[in-house]
C-alpha cells in the first residue's frame, strides 16, 4: 500500500509505482472530476495540482509523489464550489460539454494564485495551453478574468489559443 495526501487527506493505493496518477485518482479514490483526454500531456483535461502548481497527472507516475506533497483535484478546490473561478464559470456559462473544464479551472487556479489581482488578460493567453474542443476559449479567459476582478473592457478580448482549439 501506498498512500498520496490528496484534498487534504491521506488515502491509500495499491496502484502500481508506474501508474499514473490520474488514474489513481479516478479509479482508486473515486475523484472522477480529472478527466483524461489525450493521454500525453498535451491537452491539459487531467491537470491537478501538487503543492499548488498545476500539473498533468495523466503522465505523473503515482510513484513519483510523496505523501508529504499535497494533490488537490476539482473536488477538493473549494467546499462548496464556490471558489471564485467556479462562481464567474456559472455567472458566464462557460461551459460547453464540460468535459474540459474542470482541467481549465484547475490550471487558471493556480495561474490565479502564481499571479494573484496582478493577472492580465496577456497572462492568461500565455500560461492556458489547455485544448477545448468546443471551443470555450473565449469564455474561459473572460471567466478568469471576471474571477479576478478585471474590468469588463478586458474581458473582450478574442482568440485565446484559438490556433489549439482549431488543431483540437
Ligand atoms: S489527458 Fe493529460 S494532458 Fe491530456
Ligand atoms: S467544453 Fe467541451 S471540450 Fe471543452
Amino acid at each position: 500500500m501506498a498512500t498520496l495526501n490528496v484534498n487534504g487527506k491521506s488515502r491509500a493505493h495499491d496502484a502500481e509505482p508506474d501508474t499514473p496518477l490520474l488514474w489513481v485518482l479516478r479509479e482508486q479514490l473515486g475523484l472522477t472530476g480529472t478527466k483524461y483526454g489525450c493521454g500525453v500531456a498535451q491537452c491539459g483535461s487531467c491537470t491537478v495540482h501538487i503543492d499548488g502548481a498545476p500539473v498533468r497527472s495523466c503522465v505523473m507516475p503515482c510513484s513519483a509523489v510523496q505523501p508529504s506533497q499535497k494533490v488537490v483535484t476539482i473536488e477538493g478546490l473549494s467546499v462548496k464550489g464556490d471558489h471564485p473561478l467556479q462562481k464567474a464559470w456559472v455567472a458566464l456559462d462557460v461551459p460547453q460539454c464540460g468535459y474540459c473544464q474542470s482541467g481549465m479551472i484547475m490550471a487558471a487556479a493556480a495561474l490565479m494564485k502564481e499571479k494573484r489581482n496582478k493577472l492580465t488578460a496577456a497572462d492568461v493567453d500565455a500560461a492556458i495551453s489547455n485544448i477545448c474542443r468546443c471551443g470555450t476559449y473565449n469564455r474561459v479567459r473572460a471567466g478568469i478574468l471576471q474571477a479576478v476582478g478585471v474590468q469588463s473592457k478586458d474581458i473582450q478580448v478574442t482568440h485565446l489559443n484559438a490556433d489549439q482549439g482549431a488543431a483540437a
